[in-house]
């Protein structure tokens, strides 16, 4: 049965949640679950904005169909060809034969190569196109790389609305209430809007201060993303959200410290370390990153202005789970940062030279004090290593 949600006068949500997808992208995991957005605009003309996941898109059509009220479909505008919205577009366009596709030339080739399409009924559009659909307007904003390279958004002057494709987008199901301000955004939503950003779009940081910049110049009143809600009111707050994350510059001060170990000597290392901290009055969260997921651990690690990385040797180099949250920080742009280092090893401690290696592919990384190596356990020498760690850390944050 169908479930329309109205926007506003003339602007429905068509979309609809899926809580049993357990990884996003087949990579990341989405407890909360995500939304698939899609919105109809009912003018003189009646405009689409993107379709939905296959696994929505029963509900999708049955929206659409209760949403036009049994006027015709006049146009379908493709923003991005991520297949989480556009795998309803071969069924839609055999429902709606004679609706025109919207779009730009990089989708309407995506489309032929997800599709058996051949760009009949494609008007194409570039930036700064405006197309009338009656009372509105509909500008079109390219968006490249955010998240692929053919992404575009719509603004409607007349109403401030834009909608943004992925960007302001979140992971988590939408729980009845459509807008950002019902849903106590910042207590419910923000880890999981920052978990989005970084691990889809973190990479990207340039390309999203384009778009920022864009934005700048928009009267922003309604902004309604693929994913998540919709934001109505305090749409500033979260830009500013975004202003920093596309920057790369730490959300908050504090230390994050991520520690791989096999047999508990080198976890004894990381809380050591952590409760010195914590004892200087720094904020401080410790990860064991063989039991977080890595796509967890990169939102961590960008959202602190301060990071420590102790791991236990393996194989004469960095154990696998913390190569691996390295490399994904490397691949994810992370940068300006203050860190420090922590190495076990029982014949010939090695962990703490392939770290290093690792975070000199990284830009702006400051190390704070020396490296502290571990030989199998701490001892008294070691830990009073540790804690002098702490505290040039945590002076380095209080300055
Ligand atoms: Fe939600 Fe890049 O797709």
């Amino acid at each position: 049965m169908q479930n329309v949600i109205k926007v506003q006068k003339d602007l429905y949500y068509l979309g609809g949640n899926d809580r049993r997808l357990a990884l996003f992208e087949s990579a990341i995991p989405i407890p909360r679950g995500v939304s698939y957005n899609s919105y109809l605009l009912c003018d003189e003309r009646t405009v689409l904005f993107d379709t939905v996941n296959l696994s929505v898109s029963e509900l999708f059509f049955e929206n659409l169909e209760e949403a036009l009220g049994g006027r015709k479909l006049d146009f379908l505008v493709v923003h991005h060809m991520e297949p989480d919205h556009s795998a309803s577009f071969l069924r839609l366009i055999e429902k709606y034969p004679d609706v025109v596709i919207v779009t730009n030339s990089k989708v309407q080739q995506m489309l032929e190569n997800f599709f058996p399409f051949s760009g009949e009924n494609v008007h194409l559009v570039k930036e700064g196109d405006t197309m009338s659909v009656g009372r509105r307007t509909l500008t079109f904003i390219t968006a490249p790389m955010v998240h692929w390279p053919e992404v575009m958004m719509t603004y409607i002057p007349e109403e401030g609305i834009l909608f943004s494709a992925d960007a302001f987008g979140t992971f988590g199901a939408l729980s009845g209430s459509l807008f950002a301000d019902e849903v106590r955004f910042e207590r419910e939503f923000l880890d999981d809007a920052r978990k989005y950003y970084f691990n889809i779009v973190g990479k990207y940081g340039a390309q999203v201060q384009n778009v920022l910049k864009k934005a700048a110049n928009l009267d922003l009143r309604l902004v309604c993303p693929l994913h998540g809600p919709v934001w109505r009111e305090q749409f500033g707050w979260y830009l500013k959200k975004y202003d920093l994350w596309s920057k790369y510059e730490p959300e908050e001060k504090g230390v994050a410290v991520f520690y791989a170990s096999v047999y508990g000597h080198t976890q004894n290392a990381a809380e050591i370390l952590a409760a010195a901290l914590a004892q200087s009055g720094v904020f401080v969260k410790v990860y064991d990153v063989s039991a977080a997921h890595v796509s967890d651990l990169l939102a961590e690690a960008f959202r602190y202005s301060h990071a420590v990385f102790a791991s236990t040797t393996y194989n004469n180099g960095i154990f696998i789970t913390m190569e691996n949250l390295l490399r994904d920080l490397k691949e994810h742009n992370f940068q300006n940062r203050k860190y420090a280092l922590i190495e076990n090893g029982s014949w010939s401690p090695q962990a703490g030279a392939h770290m290093q290696a690792e975070i000199a592919g990284m830009k702006n990384m400051i190390q704070i004090g020396d490296r502290v190596t571990i030989l199998s356990s701490v001892k008294e020498e070691s830990r009073d290593a540790l804690i002098a760690l702490a505290n040039e850390i945590a002076e380095d944050i209080q300055s």
